[in-house]
């Protein structure tokens, strides 16, 4: 996509940008246990950051409601926790998730961490209709969205979404 201004870097969440990187105007993160409440608890965290960013627009809130709702939607799904198996005792040592929000001058870039190592893309055991509407959504959603593996394990699913 022919691109005006370059997407920033993306870094592991909560990690500060790097030197010579763009410093965000705000920037928010958020931990918590992978488990199915998580969507529900990040779309709620990103709304009440996107809403305590000067001059950011509804449309745009809105879309990114979206696009953390299905990266964590997956990020539980494919490195979350059983719940009926995972006791209370248990939930200290759960899979982690982690979500981070930078708003730039001209778009937002959302980083969702989890703990399992494999690609964002689609297994040809898991190719049937209603699999893989999730990515298509933040493909058309976004302007660019990827991965990458940081040093400690896991993985980071990221995209840039352009405020118009
Ligand atoms: N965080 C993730 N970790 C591992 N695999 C993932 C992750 N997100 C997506 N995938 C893979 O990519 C596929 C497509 O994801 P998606 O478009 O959201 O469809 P769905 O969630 O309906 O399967 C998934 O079925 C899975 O195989
Ligand atoms: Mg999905």
């Amino acid at each position: 996509m022919p691109g005006h201004s370059p997407v920033p870097r993306p870094a592991q969440p909560g990690n500060p940008p790097g030197p010579g990187q763009p410093q965000p105007l705000d920037s928010g993160t958020l931990a918590l246990a992978a488990l199915p409440t998580s969507p529900f608890w990040v779309r709620r965290y990103t709304r009440s950051f996107l809403d305590s960013c000067p001059g950011m627009n509804e449309d745009t809130a809105e879309t990114a409601e979206l696009l953390v709702s299905e990266l964590v939607t997956n990020a539980v799904r494919f490195a979350g926790n059983p719940t009926r198996t995972l006791r209370y005792s248990e939930r200290a040592n759960a899979s982690l998730i982690s979500l981070s929000i930078r708003h730039f001058r001209d778009g937002l870039l959302i980083e969702v961490y989890d703990t399992d190592s494999n690609p964002p893309t689609r297994s040809h055991t898991d190719d049937y209709a209603e699999s893989g509407r999730g990515l298509m959504l933040v493909d058309a959603l976004s302007k660019e969205w990827s991965y990458f593996f940081p040093p400690g394990g896991g993985k980071v699913v990221y995209c840039f979404l352009e405020i118009r």
